[in-house]
């Protein structure tokens, strides 16, 4: 069993629900009311549910040792008690950002300040990333990003992304839905 490789199933029931679904680019997913959040190995083959989204838990790619310090002194884990409000963002990039070496994608991550930006935010916000692209050909995203906080810091938390929306990177971004959920 793989530990690192978890399903996303948007339908009926799981501790998650879907209280809001923006497309902020490309194309949505269908309704659901709730999230359950499983270990990829106990999703039933036959799930009727409208969307199951795959990902994998891997190693960083960009990330520089001075980076990796702040993030690991400031950042909390999921799961806090007082975070009950959590976004599942899937997210594509395009083709141009995939023909890019390993180095310009640095450069244009580094350029929008993804980091610098998402350091002023924690540890309010805590995150969790998995990629989809390994997985499969046909995975509708390349990422499917996940974020816990306490409702206090909602305003905060779309601060963020209105932040990291507007810096170069997410010219790349095509496919973008941003769920909003309450453990509830
Ligand atoms: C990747 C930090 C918020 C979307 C990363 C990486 C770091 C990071 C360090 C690189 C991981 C690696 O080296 O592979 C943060 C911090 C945040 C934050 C500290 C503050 C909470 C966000 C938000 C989004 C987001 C709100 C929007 C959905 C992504 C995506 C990647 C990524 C899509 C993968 C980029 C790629 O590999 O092309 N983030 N992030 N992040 N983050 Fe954030």
């Amino acid at each position: 069993m793989d530990t690192r490789l978890f399903a996303f199933v948007g339908g009926d029931s799981g501790l998650w629900r879907i209280v809001g679904t923006e497309t902020i680019v490309g194309k949505s997913l269908p309704e659901a009311k709730r999230l359950n959040v499983i270990s990829a190995s106990e999703l039933q083959p036959e799930t009727s549910a409208p969307w199951v989204l795959r990902g994998i838990t891997s190693n960083e790619r960009y990330v520089m040792r001075e980076e990796k310090i702040e993030i690991v002194a400031k950042q909390q884990g999921l799961a806090r008690p007082e975070a009950t409000c959590a976004a599942l963002i899937p997210i594509r990039k395009n083709a141009a950002w995939w023909e890019f070496t390993q180095d310009e994608r640095r450069s244009v991550f580094e350029k929008s300040k993804h980091i610098q930006i998402g350091l002023n935010y924690l540890p309010a916000v805590a995150r969790k990333l998995h990629h989809c692209r390994d997985l499969s050909e046909n995975e509708p995203f390349d990422f499917l990003n996940w974020f816990e906080f306490a409702p206090a810091h909602e305003a905060e938390f779309n601060a963020l992304l209105s932040e990291l929306r507007a810096t170069e990177e997410w010219k790349y971004v095509d496919r973008e839905v941003d769920i909003r959920l309450m453990r509830e």
